[in-house]
């Protein structure tokens, strides 16, 4: 039986930083961003939006016409979470009105978490055909002001729907993990910014590529020239770029300029956009690929690179489905983006220093966001959601 993506849809905030307006601001050449780490703008949350209310307006559409009703449980990927407690999928649970009986849980492990939750999701449907898993990936990517991580920053949720007979992508049961303790980037829970070693970052990720990879290689038949494309996690899109040609060289494929913008170019189009989103980046970056797709991809295989900083990374494989193209969201995806606003640099550096409230007060936030959902208040230390 075919288990895998039934449905995709994304959220990102309405409010963008151009790449060229920070890096006018820093007095640097724009190229460096628009090239060198191949970025045009990042998304900031508003006030009013977090990872909750992007992830209950990504997962929104997919419930449409008590499709909620199927749904068993609710996996929450973030490695920006907003308790140490609670599971911020709990909030969603409620906003999106799913049944009291549907289990919620939030899980972490850098960016790598939404592929951990997949994999899960994919087992808890093989073993009851007829449920459904909606995996939530919700993140704010924040880094030090006037330090290399910060022209990478961005927010976006994507929701999957995981189902029997996926209407989008069939997921192969073949994994390849890599697993090693490592400071590459991480966050303490009294930092609201992540602490990276940039440069070794990307070296991790592409040793932990090769190591996945070769596990891959030992328990799926697939071969590198099997796949019609490539899904890389996407923390800018240079980084897939460069992470490709790795994969080539080390299969000894000679990939033409031809081959690598038809392999991996239409993932990285609305990343570029968004920013990076974490947990949520792949997964982005599966939608652009499905909706820019110049040609039908039905019947082809795509290999998925996921990594999370620490670091744990997989390498796994998915069919693209036959018809795939009527259960996508394209038009609203792009209206979406068309409609966001661009903040001027002031404007961004409000937002990024916005008060985040911690005294017990109550504190009103400012109606801001155009997403269905907002966070309202936060009082006496409880966040206050509601529904526009
Ligand atoms: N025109 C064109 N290109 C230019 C340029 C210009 N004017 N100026 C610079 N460049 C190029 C450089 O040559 C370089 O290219 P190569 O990588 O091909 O050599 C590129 O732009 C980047 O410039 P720098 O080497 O000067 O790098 P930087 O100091 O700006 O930092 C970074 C880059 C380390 C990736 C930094 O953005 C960073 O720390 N980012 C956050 C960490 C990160 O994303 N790591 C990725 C792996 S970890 C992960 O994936 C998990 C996650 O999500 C965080």
């Amino acid at each position: 039986m075919s288990v895998g993506i039934d449905e995709i849809s994304f959220y990102t905030s309405n409010y963008y930083l151009d790449l060229r307006t920070l890096a006018e601001a820093q007095q640097t050449d724009p190229d460096k961003y628009y090239v060198g780490i191949g970025q045009e703008k990042m998304g900031m949350a508003a006030p009013d939006e977090d990872i909750v209310t992007m992830a209950a307006n990504a997962a929104m559409p997919l419930l449409a016409e008590g499709a909620g009703e199927r749904v068993t449980t609710l996996l929450f990927a973030t490695e920006t979470g907003i308790d140490q407690s609670k599971a911020a999928g709990v909030y969603v649970h409620r906003l999106l009105g799913l049944s009291s009986n549907c289990r919620v849980v939030e899980l972490k492990q850098a960016c790598y978490s939404a592929t951990a939750a997949l994999q899960m999701a994919c087992a808890l449907v093989a073993r009851k055909p007829d449920s459904k898993v909606l995996v939530v990936a919700s993140d704010v990517a924040r880094y030090d002001l006037n330090t290399p991580g910060e022209a990478t920053q961005g927010c976006g949720a994507v929701a999957l729907m995981i189902s029997a007979k996926p209407r989008l992508v069939e997921i192969d049961p073949e994994v390849g993990n890599y697993t090693e303790d490592v400071m590459d980037f991480w966050r303490p829970n009294y930092r609201a910014t992540a602490l990276v070693d940039g440069k070794y970052s990307t070296k991790i990720y592409l040793k932990s590529l090769k190591k996945a990879w070769e596990n891959f290689r030992t328990v799926s038949a697939l071969t590198f020239n099997d796949f019609g494309h490539f899904c890389y996690h996407l923390p800018f899109g240079r980084m897939a770029q460069k992470a490709h040609q790795y994969l080539a060289k080390l299969n000894k494929s000679a990939l033409s300029p031809e081959q690598q913008e038809y392999q991996i170019e239409d993932t990285l189009l609305y990343n570029r956009a968004i920013g990076n989103s974490y947990t949520a980046s792949m997964y982005i970056g599966l939608a652009s690929l499905l909706e820019n797709g110049k040609r039908s991809l039905a019947g082809e295989r795509i290999g998925f690179f996921s990594y999370g900083s620490g670091c744990v990374a997989e390498f796994f494989s998915g069919k693209v489905v036959e018809g795939y193209e009527r259960w996508l969201h394209r038009d609203r995806h792009r209206q979406l983006l068309d409609a966001r606003q661009a903040l001027s640099y002031d404007e961004y550096l409000q937002l990024y220093r916005y008060p985040d409230p911690r005294d017990g007060e109550h504190h009103d936030l400012p109606a801001v966001t155009t997403g269905r959902f907002r966070l309202a208040a936060i009082s006496h230390h409880k966040r206050e959601y509601v529904v526009c």
